[in-house]
Protein backbone atom coordinates (compact mmCIF):
# COMPACT_ATOMS: atom_id res chain seq x y z
CA UNK A 1 0.00 0.00 0.00
CA UNK A 2 1.33 3.43 -0.64
CA UNK A 3 1.15 4.68 3.00
CA UNK A 4 3.58 2.05 3.71
CA UNK A 5 6.85 3.20 5.67
CA UNK A 6 10.05 2.79 4.30
CA UNK A 7 11.60 -0.66 5.98
CA UNK A 8 13.63 0.05 8.99
CA UNK A 9 15.01 -3.54 8.90
CA UNK A 10 16.97 -3.61 6.00
CA UNK A 11 19.30 -7.23 5.55
CA UNK A 12 22.54 -5.97 4.17
CA UNK A 13 24.72 -8.70 3.01
CA UNK A 14 26.74 -8.80 6.04
CA UNK A 15 24.34 -9.73 8.28
CA UNK A 16 22.18 -12.05 5.65
CA UNK A 17 25.96 -14.18 5.05
CA UNK A 18 26.20 -14.30 9.03
CA UNK A 19 22.70 -15.54 9.87
CA UNK A 20 22.98 -18.14 7.32
CA UNK A 21 26.52 -19.45 8.90
CA UNK A 22 24.73 -19.48 12.35
CA UNK A 23 21.49 -21.09 10.97
CA UNK A 24 23.64 -23.62 9.53
CA UNK A 25 25.34 -24.48 12.63
CA UNK A 26 28.89 -24.50 10.76
CA UNK A 27 31.52 -23.09 13.64
CA UNK A 28 31.77 -19.79 12.64
CA UNK A 29 35.01 -18.39 12.80
CA UNK A 30 34.17 -15.02 10.80
CA UNK A 31 36.32 -15.59 8.29
CA UNK A 32 34.53 -15.73 5.33
CA UNK A 33 31.87 -13.25 6.37
CA UNK A 34 35.75 -11.02 6.56
CA UNK A 35 36.81 -12.04 3.15
CA UNK A 36 33.45 -11.35 1.99
CA UNK A 37 33.24 -7.69 3.51
CA UNK A 38 36.86 -7.22 1.29
CA UNK A 39 35.29 -8.88 -1.93
CA UNK A 40 32.09 -5.96 -1.44
CA UNK A 41 34.57 -3.32 -0.20
CA UNK A 42 36.46 -4.01 -3.70
CA UNK A 43 33.02 -4.18 -5.69
CA UNK A 44 31.95 -0.46 -4.39
CA UNK A 45 35.51 0.10 -5.37
CA UNK A 46 35.62 -0.85 -9.11
CA UNK A 47 32.05 0.35 -9.36
CA UNK A 48 32.70 3.93 -8.44
CA UNK A 49 35.27 3.96 -11.13
CA UNK A 50 33.50 2.38 -13.57
CA UNK A 51 30.84 4.88 -13.25
CA UNK A 52 33.52 7.76 -13.18
CA UNK A 53 35.57 6.17 -16.16
CA UNK A 54 34.33 8.69 -18.95
CA UNK A 55 35.39 11.16 -16.93
CA UNK A 56 38.50 10.33 -15.41
CA UNK A 57 39.92 9.17 -18.46
CA UNK A 58 40.41 5.58 -17.60
CA UNK A 59 38.71 4.30 -20.79
CA UNK A 60 40.46 3.13 -23.63
CA UNK A 61 43.48 0.30 -23.31
CA UNK A 62 46.41 -0.21 -20.68
CA UNK A 63 49.13 -0.56 -23.24
CA UNK A 64 49.90 -4.18 -21.84
CA UNK A 65 49.12 -7.58 -23.59
CA UNK A 66 47.88 -10.87 -20.78
CA UNK A 67 48.61 -14.17 -20.73
CA UNK A 68 45.51 -14.79 -22.62
CA UNK A 69 47.30 -12.67 -25.72
CA UNK A 70 44.35 -10.12 -24.51
CA UNK A 71 45.00 -6.54 -24.98
CA UNK A 72 44.25 -5.70 -21.09
CA UNK A 73 42.04 -2.13 -20.74
CA UNK A 74 43.06 0.41 -18.32
CA UNK A 75 40.10 -0.42 -16.13
CA UNK A 76 41.39 -4.05 -16.38
CA UNK A 77 44.38 -3.54 -14.70
CA UNK A 78 42.74 -1.18 -12.01
CA UNK A 79 39.90 -3.53 -11.57
CA UNK A 80 42.92 -6.38 -10.77
CA UNK A 81 44.77 -3.86 -8.69
CA UNK A 82 41.80 -3.49 -6.68
CA UNK A 83 41.11 -7.11 -5.81
CA UNK A 84 44.82 -7.96 -4.93
CA UNK A 85 45.58 -5.35 -2.94
CA UNK A 86 42.47 -5.74 -0.79
CA UNK A 87 42.57 -9.74 -0.79
CA UNK A 88 46.25 -9.47 0.44
CA UNK A 89 45.11 -7.20 3.46
CA UNK A 90 42.42 -8.73 4.25
CA UNK A 91 44.66 -11.36 6.12
CA UNK A 92 42.03 -14.09 4.83
CA UNK A 93 44.07 -15.26 2.08
CA UNK A 94 46.25 -17.49 0.79
CA UNK A 95 46.41 -17.84 -3.08
CA UNK A 96 44.71 -15.40 -5.71
CA UNK A 97 44.89 -16.14 -9.66
CA UNK A 98 43.45 -13.62 -11.50
CA UNK A 99 43.03 -13.67 -15.21
CA UNK A 100 45.35 -10.71 -15.53
CA UNK A 101 48.16 -12.66 -13.84
CA UNK A 102 50.24 -15.69 -15.61
CA UNK A 103 51.10 -17.11 -11.90
CA UNK A 104 49.18 -17.67 -8.99
CA UNK A 105 50.31 -15.01 -5.99
CA UNK A 106 50.86 -16.91 -2.76
CA UNK A 107 50.50 -14.35 -0.21
CA UNK A 108 53.16 -13.76 2.52
CA UNK A 109 53.25 -15.52 5.30
CA UNK A 110 52.21 -12.43 7.47
CA UNK A 111 49.09 -11.83 5.86
CA UNK A 112 48.05 -15.51 5.33
CA UNK A 113 44.89 -16.56 6.22
CA UNK A 114 43.12 -20.28 4.81
CA UNK A 115 41.22 -18.91 1.54
CA UNK A 116 42.03 -18.81 -2.00
CA UNK A 117 40.37 -16.80 -4.16
CA UNK A 118 40.24 -16.85 -8.28
CA UNK A 119 38.90 -13.85 -9.92
CA UNK A 120 37.83 -12.45 -13.56
CA UNK A 121 38.38 -8.41 -11.74
CA UNK A 122 36.52 -6.83 -14.84
CA UNK A 123 34.49 -9.18 -16.99
CA UNK A 124 33.33 -8.19 -20.24
CA UNK A 125 36.49 -6.08 -21.44
CA UNK A 126 34.96 -5.21 -24.76
CA UNK A 127 32.08 -3.39 -23.56
CA UNK A 128 33.75 -1.23 -20.93
CA UNK A 129 34.17 1.70 -23.68
CA UNK A 130 30.52 1.83 -24.85
CA UNK A 131 29.44 2.10 -21.12
CA UNK A 132 27.35 -1.52 -21.63
CA UNK A 133 27.29 -3.84 -18.23
CA UNK A 134 30.54 -5.06 -17.08
CA UNK A 135 31.14 -7.32 -13.84
CA UNK A 136 33.34 -9.14 -11.76
CA UNK A 137 33.14 -12.95 -11.06
CA UNK A 138 35.04 -14.69 -7.76
CA UNK A 139 35.48 -17.92 -6.47
CA UNK A 140 36.80 -19.19 -3.18
CA UNK A 141 38.26 -22.32 -1.84
CA UNK A 142 39.02 -23.35 1.80
CA UNK A 143 43.07 -24.11 1.27
CA UNK A 144 43.45 -28.02 1.78
CA UNK A 145 44.13 -28.90 5.43
CA UNK A 146 47.83 -28.85 6.06
CA UNK A 147 48.68 -26.68 3.41
CA UNK A 148 49.93 -23.21 3.84
CA UNK A 149 49.09 -22.55 0.25
CA UNK A 150 50.22 -23.70 -3.37
CA UNK A 151 48.66 -23.58 -6.60
CA UNK A 152 47.05 -27.24 -5.69
CA UNK A 153 44.93 -25.71 -2.99
CA UNK A 154 43.01 -24.03 -6.55
CA UNK A 155 43.67 -27.04 -9.26
CA UNK A 156 40.55 -28.71 -7.64
CA UNK A 157 37.13 -29.20 -9.19
CA UNK A 158 35.00 -26.42 -8.58
CA UNK A 159 32.02 -28.75 -6.40
CA UNK A 160 34.55 -28.27 -3.96
CA UNK A 161 34.28 -24.04 -3.90
CA UNK A 162 33.00 -22.83 -0.62
CA UNK A 163 31.95 -19.71 -2.51
CA UNK A 164 31.39 -17.88 -5.70
CA UNK A 165 29.66 -15.23 -7.24
CA UNK A 166 29.64 -11.86 -9.54
CA UNK A 167 29.33 -8.20 -9.12
CA UNK A 168 27.34 -6.32 -12.17
CA UNK A 169 28.11 -2.95 -12.79
CA UNK A 170 24.80 -2.18 -14.65
CA UNK A 171 22.24 0.47 -14.06
CA UNK A 172 22.73 -0.61 -10.31
CA UNK A 173 26.08 -2.42 -9.16
CA UNK A 174 24.18 -5.89 -7.72
CA UNK A 175 26.61 -8.80 -5.97
CA UNK A 176 24.97 -12.20 -6.69
CA UNK A 177 26.04 -14.77 -4.03
CA UNK A 178 26.17 -18.43 -3.14
CA UNK A 179 27.84 -19.83 -0.37
CA UNK A 180 26.52 -23.10 -0.44
CA UNK A 181 22.92 -22.75 0.33
CA UNK A 182 21.03 -21.20 -2.35
CA UNK A 183 21.98 -18.07 -3.94
CA UNK A 184 20.94 -14.24 -2.92
CA UNK A 185 21.06 -11.39 -4.89
CA UNK A 186 22.07 -7.75 -3.13
CA UNK A 187 21.84 -4.22 -4.84
CA UNK A 188 24.07 -1.62 -4.14
CA UNK A 189 22.72 1.61 -1.73
CA UNK A 190 25.27 4.04 -2.73
CA UNK A 191 24.20 6.41 -0.48
CA UNK A 192 24.43 3.65 2.67
CA UNK A 193 27.55 2.32 1.00
CA UNK A 194 25.75 -1.32 1.63
CA UNK A 195 24.67 -4.34 -0.66
CA UNK A 196 21.65 -4.82 0.54
CA UNK A 197 18.92 -8.47 -0.22
CA UNK A 198 17.20 -7.51 -2.84
CA UNK A 199 17.13 -10.95 -4.79
CA UNK A 200 16.27 -13.46 -2.16
CA UNK A 201 16.86 -17.09 -2.89
CA UNK A 202 16.88 -16.95 -6.56
CA UNK A 203 16.14 -19.72 -9.02
CA UNK A 204 16.61 -20.00 -12.46
CA UNK A 205 13.24 -21.02 -14.01
CA UNK A 206 13.03 -24.70 -15.07
CA UNK A 207 12.56 -23.47 -18.77
CA UNK A 208 13.27 -20.21 -20.64
CA UNK A 209 12.65 -18.67 -23.76
CA UNK A 210 15.93 -16.99 -24.47
CA UNK A 211 18.83 -18.09 -26.03
CA UNK A 212 22.47 -16.33 -25.65
CA UNK A 213 25.20 -17.80 -27.89
CA UNK A 214 27.61 -15.55 -29.78
CA UNK A 215 26.20 -16.41 -33.13
CA UNK A 216 28.97 -14.85 -35.49
CA UNK A 217 30.83 -18.24 -34.44
CA UNK A 218 27.98 -20.49 -36.11
CA UNK A 219 30.24 -21.15 -38.90
CA UNK A 220 33.20 -22.50 -36.29
CA UNK A 221 30.60 -24.28 -33.94
CA UNK A 222 30.46 -28.43 -34.11
CA UNK A 223 27.19 -30.44 -35.37
CA UNK A 224 25.59 -30.45 -31.80
CA UNK A 225 25.25 -26.28 -31.29
CA UNK A 226 24.40 -25.80 -34.93
CA UNK A 227 21.72 -28.53 -34.74
CA UNK A 228 19.84 -27.65 -31.11
CA UNK A 229 20.16 -24.08 -32.13
CA UNK A 230 18.03 -24.60 -35.39
CA UNK A 231 15.21 -26.92 -33.54
CA UNK A 232 14.76 -23.81 -31.20
CA UNK A 233 15.09 -21.42 -33.79
CA UNK A 234 12.92 -22.96 -36.09
CA UNK A 235 10.60 -25.45 -33.91
CA UNK A 236 8.17 -27.90 -34.84
CA UNK A 237 5.63 -26.64 -32.29
CA UNK A 238 5.05 -23.72 -30.18
CA UNK A 239 7.35 -19.88 -30.56
CA UNK A 240 10.67 -19.86 -31.11
CA UNK A 241 13.51 -18.59 -28.99
CA UNK A 242 14.62 -14.94 -28.75
CA UNK A 243 18.07 -14.28 -29.33
CA UNK A 244 19.87 -12.11 -26.44
CA UNK A 245 23.59 -11.65 -26.27
CA UNK A 246 25.70 -8.61 -24.59
CA UNK A 247 29.01 -10.32 -24.27
CA UNK A 248 29.45 -9.76 -20.87
CA UNK A 249 29.39 -13.15 -19.51
CA UNK A 250 28.16 -11.60 -16.07
CA UNK A 251 25.07 -9.92 -17.46
CA UNK A 252 24.25 -12.67 -20.02
CA UNK A 253 24.48 -15.09 -16.81
CA UNK A 254 22.67 -12.57 -14.89
CA UNK A 255 19.58 -12.24 -16.91
CA UNK A 256 19.84 -16.36 -17.34
CA UNK A 257 19.57 -16.62 -13.37
CA UNK A 258 16.05 -14.28 -13.64
CA UNK A 259 14.43 -14.95 -16.54
CA UNK A 260 15.84 -18.30 -17.61
CA UNK A 261 16.54 -19.70 -21.10
CA UNK A 262 20.07 -21.02 -21.87
CA UNK A 263 23.70 -19.34 -22.17
CA UNK A 264 26.29 -20.69 -24.07
CA UNK A 265 30.16 -20.48 -25.40
CA UNK A 266 30.81 -23.97 -26.78
CA UNK A 267 34.31 -25.22 -27.98
CA UNK A 268 34.31 -25.28 -31.95
CA UNK A 269 36.25 -25.56 -34.78
CA UNK A 270 38.71 -22.76 -34.60
CA UNK A 271 38.11 -21.96 -30.71
CA UNK A 272 39.33 -25.87 -29.31
CA UNK A 273 38.79 -25.22 -25.99
CA UNK A 274 36.14 -22.68 -26.34
CA UNK A 275 37.22 -18.95 -24.67
CA UNK A 276 35.90 -18.92 -21.34
CA UNK A 277 38.26 -19.67 -18.36
CA UNK A 278 37.01 -23.01 -16.20
CA UNK A 279 38.51 -21.60 -13.08
CA UNK A 280 37.39 -18.05 -12.64
CA UNK A 281 34.63 -17.76 -15.05
CA UNK A 282 32.80 -21.23 -15.79
CA UNK A 283 33.09 -22.76 -12.52
CA UNK A 284 31.91 -19.51 -10.19
CA UNK A 285 28.91 -19.44 -12.97
CA UNK A 286 28.47 -22.86 -12.95
CA UNK A 287 28.47 -23.10 -9.02
CA UNK A 288 25.81 -20.49 -8.80
CA UNK A 289 23.56 -21.83 -11.57
CA UNK A 290 23.62 -25.37 -9.98
CA UNK A 291 22.94 -23.46 -6.33
CA UNK A 292 19.85 -21.93 -8.38
CA UNK A 293 18.65 -25.61 -9.62
CA UNK A 294 19.87 -25.07 -12.95
CA UNK A 295 22.29 -26.70 -14.89
CA UNK A 296 25.94 -26.13 -16.60
CA UNK A 297 27.92 -28.39 -18.53
CA UNK A 298 30.24 -28.47 -21.56
CA UNK A 299 27.90 -30.73 -23.54
CA UNK A 300 29.56 -33.33 -22.03
CA UNK A 301 30.45 -33.68 -18.43
CA UNK A 302 29.22 -31.31 -15.87
CA UNK A 303 31.73 -28.00 -15.01
CA UNK A 304 32.12 -28.45 -11.53
CA UNK A 305 33.32 -32.11 -11.76
CA UNK A 306 36.17 -31.04 -13.97
CA UNK A 307 39.52 -30.81 -12.02
CA UNK A 308 41.75 -28.07 -13.67
CA UNK A 309 45.27 -29.04 -15.06
CA UNK A 310 46.27 -25.65 -15.37
CA UNK A 311 45.14 -22.15 -13.28
CA UNK A 312 44.04 -20.50 -17.12
CA UNK A 313 42.63 -23.72 -18.68
CA UNK A 314 39.38 -22.84 -20.98
CA UNK A 315 36.28 -25.17 -21.60
CA UNK A 316 33.32 -25.39 -23.34
CA UNK A 317 30.11 -23.62 -21.08
CA UNK A 318 26.42 -24.46 -21.70
CA UNK A 319 24.22 -22.98 -18.38
CA UNK A 320 20.50 -22.18 -17.14
CA UNK A 321 17.63 -23.68 -17.26
CA UNK A 322 17.08 -27.39 -16.87
CA UNK A 323 14.92 -28.23 -19.03
CA UNK A 324 16.78 -25.80 -21.74
CA UNK A 325 20.60 -27.26 -21.03
CA UNK A 326 19.28 -30.86 -20.85
CA UNK A 327 17.66 -30.62 -24.22
CA UNK A 328 20.87 -29.28 -25.42
CA UNK A 329 23.03 -32.37 -24.03
CA UNK A 330 20.63 -34.64 -25.92
CA UNK A 331 22.57 -33.50 -29.33
CA UNK A 332 25.98 -34.11 -27.80
CA UNK A 333 24.47 -38.06 -27.31
P1 LIG B 1 36.91 -10.83 -20.25
O1 LIG B 1 36.38 -9.49 -20.63
O2 LIG B 1 37.01 -11.03 -18.77
O3 LIG B 1 38.18 -11.19 -20.97
O4 LIG B 1 35.82 -11.91 -20.64
C1 LIG B 1 35.25 -11.86 -21.91
C2 LIG B 1 34.40 -13.05 -22.09
C3 LIG B 1 33.03 -12.98 -21.44
O5 LIG B 1 32.72 -11.84 -20.73
C4 LIG B 1 32.07 -13.05 -22.58
O6 LIG B 1 31.08 -13.98 -22.28
C5 LIG B 1 32.88 -13.46 -23.75
O7 LIG B 1 34.20 -13.20 -23.47
C6 LIG B 1 32.49 -12.73 -25.00
O8 LIG B 1 33.24 -13.20 -26.05
P2 LIG B 1 32.92 -12.81 -27.57
O9 LIG B 1 33.28 -11.37 -27.72
O10 LIG B 1 33.82 -13.74 -28.34
O11 LIG B 1 31.46 -13.10 -27.83
MN1 LIG C 1 40.07 -10.48 -20.62
MN1 LIG D 1 35.61 -12.59 -18.31
MN1 LIG E 1 38.26 -10.02 -17.41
Amino acid sequence: ASEELPSTDIITLTRHVLHDQFRLGVAVTGDLTLLLIAIQTTSKFIATNVRKARLINLVGLAGETNVQGEEQKKLDVLANDIMINALRASGKTAVLVSEENEEAIIIDERNRGKYCVVFDPLDGSSNIDAGVNIGTIFGIYQIKPGSTGTIHDVLRAGSEMVAAGYTMYGSSANLVLSTGSGVNGYTLDAALGEFILTHPDIKVPSRGKIYSFNEGNSVYFHEPVVEYLKSIKYPTAGAPYSARYIGSMVADVHRTLLYGGIFGYPDDKKSKSGKLRLLYEAFPMAFLTEQAGGVATTGRVRILDIVPKSIHERCSVFLGSKEDVQDLIKFYE
